[in-house]
């Protein structure tokens, strides 16, 4: 393990050697059809080395302070993926993002992770702002942001295409004097 966040006994957030990688690979092929709904990476991801090369991708990233996206683990299992996707130092801007195995949904589990994401993003990246998009049409996703205190900046209007039809991106966000209140 390369760097890690306990946030209980039970959860903490890590970003693994590449030795996890057949672990993290078995609970994203297994939830298929829950992920690929939102995720467009998840059809490309197709063998434990996809995620040996993001795991990789994602200690470069840290290591430059380009990024900070962990694993998630609960009672020992690997369970998500959350944290900042990327960070723009010089606006101090960081985007979080995240999905859940859908064994794991309607617990809290996510916005946990996602609360914790912030501390750290405040209190260790020395962020202003903190931005999560979200499709529309996906209402567990932005019920987190939601949930935590994030002011909706507003949409993007059918910026996103589907197989068929195309629909909005929301924009929320959250700026340091607004998470210390
Ligand atoms: C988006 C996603 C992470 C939301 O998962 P989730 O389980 O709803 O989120 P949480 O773990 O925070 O749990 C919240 C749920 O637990 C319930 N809950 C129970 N105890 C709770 C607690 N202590 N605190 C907060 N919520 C609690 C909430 O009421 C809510 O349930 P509800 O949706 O029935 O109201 C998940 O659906 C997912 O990964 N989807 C696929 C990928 C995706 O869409 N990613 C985002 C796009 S990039």
């Amino acid at each position: 393990m390369t760097f890690e966040i306990k946030i209980n006994d039970k959860l903490s957030l890590t970003i693994p050697t590449t030795e996890e990688s057949q672990n993290i690979y078995e609970i994203i092929d297994k939830d298929r059809k829950h992920l690929r709904e939102w995720l467009a990476w998840v059809d490309k991801t197709t063998s434990a080395t996809d995620i040996e090369n993001n795991i990789i991708e994602r200690i470069a990233k840290f290591e430059k302070k380009e990024a900070a996206s962990f694993y998630a683990k609960y009672e020992g299992k690997w369970i998500a993926s959350v944290g900042f996707i990327s960070i723009n130092d010089k606006d101090k801007q960081g985007e979080i993002g995240y999905w859940l195995s859908s064994e794991f949904e309607g617990r809290g589990l996510m916005t946990e992770c996602v609360r914790t994401s912030i501390k750290y993003g405040f209190k260790e990246l020395g962020l202003h702002r903190i931005v999560i998009r979200c499709r529309s049409l996906n209402i567990k996703n932005s019920a987190i942001p939601k949930r935590l205190g994030f002011t909706l900046d507003g949409t993007l209007r059918e910026d996103h295409k589907s197989e068929d039809s195309y629909d909005d991106t929301l924009i929320w966000s959250l700026l340091d004097r607004e998470w210390k209140e």
